[in-house]
């Protein structure tokens, strides 16, 4: 239930890896050989990681996010000005398409390090929260689980274009998760322990809680990469 910058950093490696071989990096595999797109994506991640300029393509290990905010069960949370590490270092375990093709699907597994600064006040898991200064969400295994719908558009180029279109996802926190927020209540250390305490706990409840804007806006940072690379690249050299 845990989806980061890996999927869509390790979607453009499949849809790379999937259509074709006109890009040096990118291994060719028939559209049913799912261990030779696997091994065809994980080659191409740590390219997508330190970015493609000549595609248009962000690197997106670190990305740097400024700003995502939550307002649910009582809580409201902001993370600002803050950096995700580890995409790089994704592992591609499970990668399909469709023929035609009008979807992809993806499941890989990911380290992450999150650092930032929020602002936190309300109640997490039914007691209070206040806070704010510098955060961290670091766990070795976030799964994701992705579907993605692909289509093929007419790009300005006069040349057929893929475009990726409405997406579903999960994510899970698989191994344990460090959550840290320094200078809860102002650095109160006795109001400040319950909180600790939940935070050590709870880290897999509170992942689906919060990691969700995180993750969102993450996805949408990838997403947007995707779209320039397949826009400046034409369908029939991805094929
Ligand atoms: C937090 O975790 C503890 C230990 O696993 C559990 O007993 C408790 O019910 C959890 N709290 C909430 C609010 O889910």
């Amino acid at each position: 239930m845990f989806k980061t910058q890996c999927l869509f950093l390790c979607l453009s490696c499949v849809i790379i890896s999937a259509y074709g071989n006109a890009v040096s990096f990118i291994d060719k595999c028939e559209w049913n050989d799912k261990a030779c797109l696997v091994k065809s994506a994980q080659k191409a991640v740590p390219y997508f990681g330190n970015g493609l300029p000549e595609y248009g393509v962000k690197a997106l290990d670190p990305i740097n996010i400024d700003k995502v905010s939550l307002e649910e069960s009582g809580l409201s949370l902001t993370f600002e000005n803050f950096k995700v590490v580890g995409p790089k270092n994704c592992k591609i375990i499970g990668l399909e398409r469709d023929e035609a093709p009008t979807y992809l699907r993806l499941e890989v597994e990911c380290p992450i390090d999150v650092t930032g600064t929020y602002t936190a006040a309300g109640q997490l898991l039914f007691v209070p929260i206040e806070g704010h200064g510098p955060f961290r969400v670091k766990t070795n295994n976030i799964y994701i689980w992705a579907k993605v719908a692909v289509s093929t558009v007419d790009g300005s180029d006069g040349e057929k274009h893929w475009k990726i279109g409405k997406f579903e996802y999960t994510y899970e926190a698989k191994e344990k998760t460090l959550l840290e927020f320094k200078n809860l209540f102002n650095g109160d250390k006795s109001k400040a322990e319950p909180i600790e305490k939940i935070l050590d706990e709870n880290w897999s409840e509170l992942m689906r809680l919060f990691a969700k804007p995180i993750i969102s806006k993450i996805i949408h940072e990838i997403k947007d990469d995707i779209q320039s690379f397949v826009k400046v690249v034409p369908a029939k050299d991805l094929a």
